[in-house]
Parts: structure tokens; sequence; C-alpha cells
């Protein structure tokens, strides 16, 4: 594919069964009024499929999106910025937080921060990778996906220089 070996990791059906669990877990939670915001671009599949299994578990998510930025060292320090940010009111929501991916935390960190300093109620966060060996600030999501070896990986929304996002599964650039 376009010059580049993709190795599949996880598979469509992998992924679709893991966004039904992400989903039920969710809902033993009880959540009401949730509004799901996907940080972009990277997460807009993920986010795609998990309101539908939201929605499939007795859910109504209300749906925003935020895209944002990071620079710098990978250091905790490293500057974090609103390239565009959501449109509605955060104060009083109960906030789920949906990223692609978990490395560093950097940016999560900054999403989490950014929506309990306006005012929600609650900020959690649904990741459809964590690679836990790549943390450097200190945040966990609250819903996993899959723990992700430490690979450059992409497909589902993930990109490699903007390739290879429309993939239906997620792989490993070999
Ligand atoms: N793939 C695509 N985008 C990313 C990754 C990755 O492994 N890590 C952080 N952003
Ligand atoms: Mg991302």
């Amino acid at each position: 594919m376009r010059g580049k070996t993709i190795e599949p990791l996880f598979t469509e059906a992998d992924i679709a069964r893991e966004i039904e669990r992400l989903a039920g877990e969710i809902a033993a939670r009880k959540p009401e009024n949730i509004l799901v915001v996907g940080v972009l671009k990277g997460s807009f599949v993920f986010t795609a499929d998990l309101i539908r299994a939201m929605h499939r578990v007795g859910l109504a998510p209300e749906v925003e999106f935020i895209s944002l930025s990071s620079y710098g060292s990978g250091t905790v320090g490293g500057d974090v910025r609103i390239v565009r940010d959501v449109e509605g009111e955060i104060a009083g929501r109960k906030v789920l937080i949906v990223d692609d991916i978990l490395e560093s935390g950097r940016t999560l960190r900054f999403a989490r921060d950014l929506m309990l300093s306006r005012g929600a109620t609650g900020a959690e966060i649904a990741v459809l990778l964590d690679k836990r060996m790549r943390r450097v600030a200190e945040i966990e999501a609250d819903y996993v996906g899959f723990d992700c070896p430490d690979h450059f990986v992409v497909g589902y929304g993930m990109d490699v220089a903007h390739a290879f996002r429309e993939l239906p599964f997620v792989g490993r650039v070999v």
C-alpha cells in the first residue's frame, strides 16, 4: 500500500468486539447527560463507531469535536494548543473524551484539565489504543480498547504523513 507494507495488528472484527465491550462498560456507570468530545483528527472513526455502540446499549450522547496539537520535546512541559475548539457549553456536562491512542498522555491530560476547568462535572477518557510504555504525563484512560505494542500504527483514523486513515483495521508500518 502506497509503497509501504502494513501488517495488521487489530482486525475489523477485533475492533468491533472491543467497542461493544467499551460501550457496555460506559453504560454500566449509568452516565446521564453525557457529552462525547472526540479529539481530532485521529479519533473520528473510533468516535463514530463508539457512539453507535453507545446507542445500542441505550445511551444517547451528544457529540462535539476538538482539535489539539502538541509541540515540544515529549516532556510534561511540552506545549498543547487548541486548533479548533468545541462549540457548546461544557459547564455542567459529564464529558467523555475520546481519542485514538494514548501515548505520552500530554494531549489527553490537557484535554481533561481543560474540560474540568470549564466546569465539566466529570471528564472520563476512552481510547482505542494505549501505549503505556510511552507515558510521560500522569494520566490513565478510564476505558481502553487494546494495549498497543510499541510500534507506529496506522489505520482506523490514524495516519502516517496524512495517509492510511481509511484502513478499516489497525496495522503496523513495516
Ligand atoms: N500512529 C499514528 N498516530 C500516532 C501514533 C501512532 O502510533 N502515536 C501517536 N500518534
Ligand atoms: Mg491523535
